[in-house]
């Protein structure tokens, strides 16, 4: 196992010391990165030690290295998960040679743009939910946003290096842009849409863990295959600290239901508003929003570029290596969804083509799984929550802007847009949120919306100081 050399500037595993230059190049950028943290991360409690847990060596006890840390000392640094001795490319039309340890030429191009794209996510996350830490339900959960957040920071980190170190120039340009974008900004916004849209309370804090983090756990998981070693086996490394952002919303929602079953139960009735809950038909609105909203990152249902870039062995599928084919793609089909003469239905297409649908049909099954785990709590409340259709409130793809309702029917363009309020969130429902979102910092003790966690943190106690604020 590689060991991590903590003692440098910028903790690494990829052997930095020795060469100077890329070292010089990655210090010079720290800074910058520190002054982007210092303004567009967290807008409070930088200065305060937070019981953090920091990646000291890549394998299973790298993991178990927590203590109270002031984020802007966060040891932020570039982890390669070990490399797999013989590993050849898995897919495409280079399968079964030996991984590439440098860019190929011809690839330069696309891989850098992967890897940008990819890169651009992370600090916009960071800067989408800067200001969720005035009005954290708990400690507890306070200290599990900033863990997110100093991970998705240490994911730009490790899109950095690969730019640094392998594209020279343009990389390193590109690596400033990537802190010169900002969610949301008119001039200069992020690459991806759904990550210019603020993070405005915690109910969507935990749907955008739940359901956006996770596409980036897919987007991972097949870049992880790739052929370019270091690049699969960066994302190898962030795919274990992605686990634990997608833990945060299973298991937030999962409490905010817990809370309005017991509220629901306590004073017998489905409207919990009043008693400082959150109702079942608003977690589904918010729940429509945040996954229609995720489904579109996946990009259009066919794509060139995705076939592209899995001929070339860039980037492959979901657990690759696992699935059962030829891993070429070159006769097989796939339906694809699609809307024909007002009529939802698939036609069969080209699997290489329809890459992004193959990768949106793993994530959706993904999805269903908490869905399910929620719906065990709602049973005893004769409720449930449901994915709406794949073509409900789209705008990328065969259904952007279709009027298709939750229920996967298409409806005329006035009833879409009048009952559209019974489907996405309300005014009424935001403003109620907003009501709830006030700050708990006294440890242990819990906003009346959410209910406390089964554990805390690492063996500590729910009630531990997980923030000295
Ligand atoms: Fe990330
Ligand atoms: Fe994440």
């Amino acid at each position: 196992m590689t060991a991590v050399d903590l003692d440098q500037k910028i903790p690494n595993n990829v052997g930095l010391a020795s060469d100077r230059k890329l070292q010089r190049a990655l210090e010079s950028w720290q800074p910058r990165f520190l002054e982007w943290w210092k303004e567009l991360g967290p807008v409070e409690h930088q200065d305060h030690d937070v019981f953090l847990r920091t990646a000291v060596s890549v394998g299973r006890d790298g993991w178990a290295n927590f203590d109270y840390v002031k984020m802007p000392e966060y040891r932020w640094g570039i982890f390669l998960a070990d490399a797999e001795d013989g590993r050849t490319i898995s897919f495409g039309e280079s399968r079964g040679r030996p991984v590439w340890e440098e860019v190929p030429g011809e690839f330069r191009s696309d891989l850098r743009r992967l890897i940008v794209v990819q890169g651009d996510t992370e600090p916009a996350s960071v800067e989408q939910q800067r200001h969720l830490c005035l009005s954290a339900p708990s400690l507890y959960d306070m200290r599990n946003l900033f863990q997110v957040n100093v991970e998705e920071a240490r994911h730009l980190w490790a899109m950095v290096y690969l730019l640094h170190a392998y594209f020279g120039r343009d990389g390193r340009d590109e690596a400033d842009m990537l802190l010169g974008r900002h969610s949301g900004s008119p001039d200069n916004p992020r690459i991806l849409g759904a990550f210019n849209e603020p993070t405005p309370d915690w109910l969507s804090f935990f749907f955008f863990t739940y359901f956006t983090d996770r596409d980036g756990k897919f987007q991972l998981a097949s870049l992880a295959e790739s052929g370019f070693d270091p690049l699969a086996r960066s994302c190898q490394f962030m795919l274990k600290e992605e686990a634990y952002h997608m833990f945060v919303g299973a298991a937030g929602i999962g409490r905010v239901v817990q809370r309005t079953v017991d509220l629901m139960r306590q004073h017998d009735t489905a409207n919990v508003a009043p008693f400082g809950g959150i109702n079942i038909d608003t977690l589904q609105r918010y729940l429509n929003l945040h996954y229609s909203v995720s489904l579109d990152l996946f990009g259009a249902e066919t794509s060139t570029n995705a076939a592209n870039y899995f001929a070339a062995g860039l980037k492959g599928r979901y657990q690759e290596a696992d699935r059962d084919d030829d891993h070429l793609l070159h006769s097989s089909l796939v339906d694809v969804p699609c809307i024909v003469d007002a009529e939802i239905t698939t036609r069969p297409l080209p699997a290489l083509s329809a890459l992004n649908t193959t990768l949106q049909h793993d994530y959706i099954s993904d999805c269903q799984k908490g869905v399910d785990r929620w719906n065990r709590t709602l049973e005893a409340a004769g409720e449930r929550l449901v994915l709406p259709h794949l073509g409900f409130h789209r705008s990328v793809g065969a259904f952007a802007g279709a009027p298709v309702t939750p229920d996967g029917r298409i409806v005329g363009r006035d009833e879409w847009d009048r009952r559209a309020t019974t489907w996405l969130p309300t005014d009424a429902d935001k403003q109620h949120v907003r009501s709830l979102m006030q700050a708990v910092s006294e440890p242990g003790k819990m906003a009346g919306w959410i209910s406390p966690p089964s554990a805390g943190i690492h063996q500590k106690p729910v009630d531990f100081n997980y923030v000295r604020v």
